[in-house]
């Protein structure tokens, strides 16, 4: 485990840096804004590369390492959050061998998952690129042994959350579709737990809930990466002398609708990176 930074070094207005494909990565913000209300944050939203979770390994890894390793230099983050399980599944590891700032990636929430299922079924909904990964795998046979861990990529619910966030109505067969997929594969009647595997999705869990119906809890990683970042930052003094900035990939027409929602993540000023 990686202690924290020594606090000297590092100038107050230092930000935390949540980096995501999307407005996923906004699920998690939230979280930090709790756990750290005064830390100044940079949220970086890869939007040209957008949905990560239908490219290759290859793809995502050389798209993750470039722009992390351009985005470190360039605004000096005290912390690099990977707020996407895609990338996190995928380039974690290779990104913290060439970055010397800490980074705290999302790791689909399995282990809490298998602490609460009360059946032992446990669904899980990310994207098709993070379910295909080795990292799941592991997190299944170490933290998921004796239950049933059903898998299901819904790339469909990543444009739904993206669509929602900028106001526009989503045909809820989208969420009967997922939800159906799950409870289709054998032993999916008996889910009572669900691990959102993709930061997109807390932001639609209200819509997944109403699609699964009762007695089904759902679960995400974004409470164990706030403490973490809590604990790496500890002792750390924090100033923030600009407001808090959305930085996009792609400056088009899909921005100015999020202004709203970016302004209640408290993102008051939105550009290109
Ligand atoms: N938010 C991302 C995740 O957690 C993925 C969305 C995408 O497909 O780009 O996996």
């Amino acid at each position: 485990m990686t202690d924290p930074v020594q606090a000297e070094s590092i100038p107050p207005s230092a930000p935390l840096l949540l980096f995501d494909s999307g407005v996923g990565g906004l699920s998690v913000l939230a979280r930090v804004r709790a756990a750290l209300p005064q830390a100044p944050v940079i949220y970086v939203a890869d939007n040209a590369g957008l949905p990560y979770g239908t490219k290759t390994e290859a793809q995502i890894a050389a798209r993750v390492s470039g722009l992390l390793g351009r985005l470190t230099e360039r605004l000096h983050p005290r912390l690099v959050c990977i707020a996407c399980n895609t990338a996190s599944t995928i380039a974690l590891a290779s990104v913290r061998e060439v970055l010397e700032v800490p980074i705290v990636g999302t790791v689909p929430a399995i282990k809490p998952a298998a602490a609460m299922t009360r059946s032992g079924v446990i669904g899980l909904l990310g994207t098709e690129a993070t379910i295909r990964q080795g990292y799941v795998d592991r997190l299944e046979a170490e933290f998921a042994r004796g239950k049933t861990l059903l898998r299901h990529g819904a790339p469909e619910l990543v444009a739904a959350a993206e669509a929602r966030l900028r106001g526009e109505r989503v045909d809820p067969a989208v969420f009967a579709r997922a939800t159906d997929a799950l409870r289709r594969q054998p032993g999916g009647e008996a889910i009572d737990t669900v691990v959102l595997a993709c930061t997109h999705f807390p932001l639609i869990e209200a819509e997944l809930a109403a699609a699964f119906g009762p007695g089904v809890a759902f679960i995400d990683g974004s409470e164990g990466i706030a403490r973490r970042i809590a604990h790496l930052t500890q002792g750390q003094a924090f100033a923030r002398i600009h407001a808090d900035t959305a930085l996009f990939t792609r400056l088009d027409d899909t921005i100015a609708p999020l202004g709203p929602i970016l302004m209640s993540y408290g993102l008051d000023e939105a550009g290109g990176v």
